[in-house]
């Protein structure tokens, strides 16, 4: 196994709560640097994970021995950023969503692909084991055919100072709690899904989208049902709904990694409860991410991230109609 460098551009919250602790946990990285924008904050987490500190994202770039960046800037800095990172080299890592919009996906794919580089979009839930557990529950035709697959993900109001309800830098439900049930419906059911229908709500307040659903078909005749936003009772599951039966995963995207989900099947007359493991997934997306590095296997990342930001872009666009 060879043991990657990594450094983090931009001192985020998910950073210090869990992909960092994931990085130091995972024995295929090595975390070479930390980088803000202020000097102090570079220092507070080099000091508590044991690091180097930079000051500005500028000089992270120019740093030798970086094989890859993790990258939880806010989605409006990405288009930015990601570009830089893979001209100078470097794999990345990028949190959701990896770009505002598909013209940016597009740029940013074109680039990692030219260089031979990892450009993946980290949506970690899916490597929680829950969901191998209910794969295997349709491959076993648990619950027949599908017919409608259902995902929801919001929560209440953030701090309104949260970059979340800025449009300048990427903020909007659409590009964050919708990015989970979109992903959801392509990882669990496939690419060849369609937006027919959507609608965002536009806070006049902040004048970004708070909450919305949205509505896509595939070839098959299933339908998906996404509803998402951040002014919304906590919602963090997804169901699919078969001709004999039903599955519900109900703590989908954002498991602690000591938490235990719960899977439910029903069938005619019958309910059963499968209590799952805990799983760490922001390790299992380290993973993935060194997996794709040292295989040179990027084609599904690029393809995932084109896809989701496409799907995006069309929910954005039928709710202008
Ligand atoms: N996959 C997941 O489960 C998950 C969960 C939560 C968040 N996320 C994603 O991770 C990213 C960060 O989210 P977060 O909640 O951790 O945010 P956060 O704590 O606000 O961190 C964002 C970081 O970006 C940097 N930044 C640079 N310019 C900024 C600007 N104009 N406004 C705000 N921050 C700026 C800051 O780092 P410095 O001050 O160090 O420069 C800041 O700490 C987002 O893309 C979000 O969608 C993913």
């Amino acid at each position: 196994m060879k043991k990657l460098n990594i450094a983090v551009m931009g001192c985020a919250g998910i950073a210090l709560r869990s992909m960092i602790p994931a990085i130091k946990a995972s024995p295929e990285w090595n975390l070479v640097s930390v980088a803000s924008r202020t000097r102090e904050k570079a220092e507070q987490f080099a000091g508590k994970f044991d690091c180097e500190a930079v000051v500005g994202y500028e000089n992270l770039l120019h740093r030798d021995g970086i094989d890859a960046i993790y990258l939880p800037l806010p989605t409006g800095l990405h288009d930015e950023w990601i570009n830089k990172c893979l001209n100078t080299g470097k794999h990345v890592l990028a949190e959701k969503s990896i770009a505002a919009n598909y013209h940016s996906a597009k740029t940013m794919v074109l680039a990692a692909q030219s260089k031979n580089l990892v450009l993946m979009e980290d949506f970690m839930f899916q490597y929680h084991s829950q969901h191998q557990f209910v794969f295997e529950m349709l491959r076993n035709n648990e619950i027949g055919e599908i017919r409608v697959f259902r995902a929801n993900f919001g929560f209440p109001p953030l701090p309104k100072t949260d970059f979340r309800y800025d449009d300048a830098v990427g903020g909007g439900a659409l590009l964050d709690a919708a990015g989970y049930t979109v992903r959801a419906t392509h990882f669990i059911l496939g690419d060849d899904f369609v937006v027919k229908a959507s609608n965002l709500f536009i806070d006049p307040e902040t004048g970004t989208n708070i909450f919305g659903g949205a509505f896509l078909t595939n070839t098959r005749g299933i339908s998906a049902q996404l509803g998402f936003g951040f002014d919304n009772f906590y919602q963090c599951n997804y169901e699919i709904w078969g001709s004999i039966g039903k599955i519900i995963a109900d703590r989908a995207f954002t498991p602690k990694v000591d938490f235990s989900p719960t899977i439910i099947v029903e069938k005619q007359g019958e309910r059963q409860e499968y209590q799952m493991k805990p799983d760490n997934h922001f390790i299992g997306s380290l993973n993935e991410f060194h997996r794709a590095i040292t295989e040179h296997d990027a084609e599904k990342h690029y393809r995932d991230v084109l896809l989701q930001s496409k799907t995006l872009e069309d929910i954005r666009n039928f709710s202008a109609k």
